[in-house]
């Protein structure tokens, strides 16, 4: 068995920090992440400047972003204007992000739920013409700050609809890190009876709860190859304010590398990465695998 990691470390990462980071230090990170492995690195945002200030600086990073053989950049991509913005600088991935609830779509779009697909539908169209691949994420699918619980057949309706739109893949936001194994399997088990299997999806858990690593391991177990973590366990979302940082990705590696599941990611490199990133920061990685791996880095 192999699973893919997509790194969101320098987009859901750094759009959640406080402290803006120069463009060269992003760029650095980036190529760490490449060296020690990764291969899908979902770079930054082509969001508006003024909702997100961390990533204002979408299109400098793509310009000088080091090529390497193998590796895929995506990006998310919200509506057409940052799809111009997007394609004028290379991009051959996006991701757009719709929400399960009316209120985060409101909060983090500033749409209905139902009039986020108006704006994703002419994005995907275009995209997909243009031979771009499109992941689709569906935030909030356990919970909302502001609704409480989501029903799951809530969420396979809301990602459906995505998915019909021409994404290849459905990528299971847990934005604010609430969910447990029994939401896992009762979400995956809702989709599968729709006919969307564990192969169109990824899963994408905040470890607000310290729940991620064992929704990640229900989720493999139910079939998804696919799993989203952020280098050092840095992330959130600024529009969902208890969100905390993703799963980070050493910890992914670390299970990984013991149930000796493929990743081809080597996991000093990137405790080596969140060290060094902490640094420019100005805080530790919350991460337990390079807390613990610090001593012999
Ligand atoms: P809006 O204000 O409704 O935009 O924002 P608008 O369409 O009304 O346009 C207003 C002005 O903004 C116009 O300029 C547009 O050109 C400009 P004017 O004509 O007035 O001069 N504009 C843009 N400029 C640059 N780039 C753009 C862009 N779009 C419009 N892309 C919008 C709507 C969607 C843009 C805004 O709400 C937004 O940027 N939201 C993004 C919020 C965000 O990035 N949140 C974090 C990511 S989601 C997340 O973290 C969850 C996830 O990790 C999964 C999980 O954890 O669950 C993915
Ligand atoms: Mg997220």
């Amino acid at each position: 068995m192999r699973v893919t990691i997509y790194e969101v470390g320098p987009r859901d990462g750094l759009q959640n920090e406080d402290v803006v980071v120069p463009v060269e230090v992003k760029r650095e990170f980036i190529g760490r992440l490449a060296a020690a492995g990764l291969t899908t690195i979902e770079a930054t945002s082509f969001v508006h400047p003024k909702w997100v200030p961390q990533l204002a600086d979408a299109a400098e990073l793509l310009d000088g972003l080091p090529r390497v053989p193998g590796v895929r950049y995506p990006v998310l991509v919200p509506n057409e204007r940052g799809l111009d913005r997007a394609l004028e600088h290379g991009v051959t991935e996006i991701a757009i992000f719709g929400s399960a609830t009316e209120t985060f779509a409101r909060r983090n779009l500033n749409r209905s739920l139902d009039s986020q697909f108006e704006m994703f539908e002419p994005v995907v169209g275009r995209a997909l013409e243009h031979g771009l691949r499109v992941r689709a994420y569906v935030s909030m699918c356990f919970a909302d700050p502001w609704e409480g619980p989501v029903a799951p057949a809530q969420v396979v309706r809301v990602g459906r609809r995505l998915l019909d739109l021409g994404c290849y893949e459905l990528s299971l936001g847990d934005t604010i890190g609430i969910g447990t194994p029994a939401h896992v399997t009762a979400l995956l088990e809702a989709f599968q009876s729709e006919g969307v299997g564990p192969e169109r999806l990824a899963v994408h858990f905040h470890d607000t709860y310290g729940q991620a690593l064992a929704n990640t391991l229900t989720a493999l177990r139910m079939g998804v190859t696919t799993v989203d973590a952020s280098t050092g366990g840095i992330g959130g979302c600024p529009y969902a304010k208890s969100a905390t940082g993703n799963l980070a990705t050493e910890d992914l590696v670390w299970m990984l590398d013991g149930l000796g599941i493929e990743t081809g990611v080597d996991v000093r490199s990137l405790t080596a990465t969140s060290l060094w990133l902490a640094g420019r920061l100005g805080r530790p990685s919350p991460s337990r695998v390079v807390q613990a791996l610090a001593k012999e880095i």
